[in-house]
């Protein structure tokens, strides 16, 4: 008996060992259009539908993931090199046990490691994708040389925006750059703080129009969150909307957004694995 359990355990772990996480980059061209929030209560709704989620903070110098979730992380990705440590033992725990890890100057770190180091974090990187069905990159505003190699590395790119004009500029630069840098890289839409669907829509369909007309690519939509009050309170009480206010109609909208996005989210095709198409960036430069 003992045997068969033992033999089934194994097959459990071989089967989950198949598995390999989709890498989502959150990115925006301007800065304050909600990423991180949209990060933290999008990995919660997906947890929600049991699914295994993981965030990294990328935000150098701006990390606020923890801030959002109302911890102190004790671990960031830079203890990872520093102290030899197993990339399980930097993942920390927030609300409802979301598992994140801290950046610190993680993305730049990244780009100075040595073949030695890389081919560490590497190995560390794929067990991880073993265990999560979702890594989302929390990524900082706006394009560096280093922040374009992550994204267009990621399976997918989110770009956030919001329907001011200054946001969807920035929003149209950055999907500029993506799409120079890798056209194949599928790109979705997140609009933002929008007074109503209709107008986040009309958002979308202008940035959509110039990206099909001047860089002849295309976009997705993702959905469209509304501007709510409940989000500002939430983040002052240092916690996630969805469950601060899961009523609230910015809970609403993106419960809505979730089910869609799992309904319509195909396997991810990309021949190459995340760490893979990041690994010609670090050593190419
Ligand atoms: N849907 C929303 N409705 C109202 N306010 C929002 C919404 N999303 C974000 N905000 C406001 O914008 C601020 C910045 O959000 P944040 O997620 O930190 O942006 P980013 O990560 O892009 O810099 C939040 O503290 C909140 O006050
Ligand atoms: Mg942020």
């Amino acid at each position: 008996m003992k045997d068969q359990a033992e033999v089934l355990r194994r097959r459990i772990q071989e089967m989950e060992g198949e598995k390999q996480a989709k890498t989502i980059a959150i990115a925006s061209g301007k800065g304050g259009v909600g990423k991180s929030n949209f990060c933290i209560n999008f990995a919660l709704q997906l947890m929600r539908n049991d699914k295994k989620v993981l965030i990294f903070d990328l935000d150098i110098g701006m990390g606020n993931i923890d801030i959002l979730m109302g911890k102190s992380p004790r671990r960031t990705f830079v203890d990872l090199f520093r102290e030899e440590m197993s990339i399980r033992d930097i993942i920390e725990l927030g609300p409802e046990s979301l598992s994140y890890i801290a950046g610190g100057s993680g993305l730049s770190h990244i780009f100075e490691l040595d073949q030695t180091k890389f081919a560490y974090f590497q190995s560390e990187f794929e067990e991880l994708t073993k265990s999560f069905d979702y890594i989302l990159f929390d990524m900082g505003a706006g394009a560096t040389q280093d922040s374009l190699h992550f994204i267009s590395s990621a399976h997918e790119a989110i770009v956030v925006t919001t329907p001011e004009p200054t946001s969807l500029t920035d929003g149209y630069a950055m999907i500029k750059h993506l799409v120079h840098k890798d056209k194949s890289l599928p790109i979705k839409i997140l609009v933002n703080r929008s007074l109503n669907e209709k107008n986040g829509r009309n958002t979308f369909d202008r940035l959509s129009l110039v990206v099909e007309r001047f860089l002849e690519a295309e976009v997705a939509l993702l959905g469209v969150l509304p501007d709510d009050r409940s989000v500002l309170e939430a983040v002052n009480k240092q916690q996630p909307f969805v469950i601060d206010r899961p009523k609230s109609k910015v809970s609403r909208s993106l419960e809505e957004l979730v089910r869609d996005y799992l309904n319509e989210s195909h396997s991810h095709e990309s021949p190459l694995s995340f760490v893979d198409k990041l690994k010609r960036f670090v050593f190419e430069r």
